[in-house]
């Protein structure tokens, strides 16, 4: 008997689960070696103790233009381009680099400047145009940068918009209180729902990202509903967490479709961005 009928044979007995061990063993020790690897380098190098940065991979990269292409109905060229223009805007990375080792948090920042999934939202903003988009949870405002970037493009293109950023810690917004960014951004202190109940003009392009839980969500879309301007986008950063954006969706007759991001050489699976249109 061969090789090959030896182990056919053996597959048809009770003893494959054994034989079969140590091949299993090794594929998985591979990857949690790598895991354990990429943390370790990550607990010495990185300062971070929550909302993570870090690059996407490349292929993650393509995927993310390809989303953008299809939900904003661009070309994936245009859709690259966007994804391009923001990360070769050095002076919004600079701008970004001083203001973190200046602040008084400097000590949970990391110096490199790294967006994840929010070039995505930056290539929608410069997509769709928005007049007003409104973003719930701030935190150091590295997101109100990248929205408020898309704005000044969108302005010097001839279609300006402003953002609302909703938070309720008043440190929020530290990255994002510095010309020229802050010009487009209205910074609001204050619980996200009383502050989304209080908008007084339409919203073209609403992103959730503030309280996680999945009723806060559900609260959060079920009150910008009136407040939407007609076409208006609803994105959510926590996709990979609750269905809540894909039920809103389906319940108001929207199409929906959500984005996984991979990060590279980062121990965190990713969030994504979740879209509703
Ligand atoms: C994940 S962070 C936001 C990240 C940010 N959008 C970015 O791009 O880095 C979540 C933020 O939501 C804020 N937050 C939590 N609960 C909130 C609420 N009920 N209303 C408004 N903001 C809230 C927190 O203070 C925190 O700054």
């Amino acid at each position: 008997m061969d090789g090959t009928n030896f182990r056919r044979a053996i597959a048809r007995t009770r003893l494959a689960p054994v034989a079969a061990f140590p091949k299993r063993f090794l594929r998985v020790a591979r990857h949690d070696a790598r895991v354990i690897s990429v943390s370790a380098r990550w607990l010495l190098t990185s300062r971070e103790h929550h909302n993570y940065t870090y690059d996407l991979t490349r292929l993650s990269r393509e995927h993310l233009a390809w989303f953008v292409s299809v939900t904003c109905e661009v070309p994936v060229k245009q859709a690259r381009q966007y994804l391009a223009e923001i990360e070769r805007d050095d002076a919004l990375r600079q701008h970004i680099e001083q203001a973190t080792a200046a602040s008084d948090r400097r000590g949970l920042a990391d110096r490199k400047v790294r967006y994840a999934r929010r070039i995505g939202w930056y290539a929608i903003v410069r997509a769709i145009r928005p007049a007003h988009i409104v973003e719930t949870g701030v935190d150091k405002g590295l997101g109100t940068c990248v929205l408020a970037s898309a704005l000044l493009r969108n302005a010097a293109d001839g279609e300006p918009g402003r953002v609302t950023s909703l938070d309720i810690n008043p440190e929020a917004g530290y990255l994002v209180r510095a010309e020229p960014w802050a010009a487009v951004v209205d910074l609001v202190i204050g619980d996200s729902i009383a502050s989304i109940a209080a908008l007084d003009r339409p919203v073209d392009l609403f992103l959730h990202d503030s309280d996680h839980h999945t009723a806060h969500e559900r609260r959060e879309f079920q009150a910008v509903e009136p407040k939407l301007a007609p076409g208006a986008l609803l994105l959510t950063d926590n996709v990979t967490i609750t269905n809540v954006l894909a039920e809103h969706a389906e319940a108001t007759g929207r199409r929906f479709l959500a984005y996984r991001e991979t990060p590279a050489g980062h121990w965190f699976p990713g969030d994504g961005i979740g879209i509703a249109w």
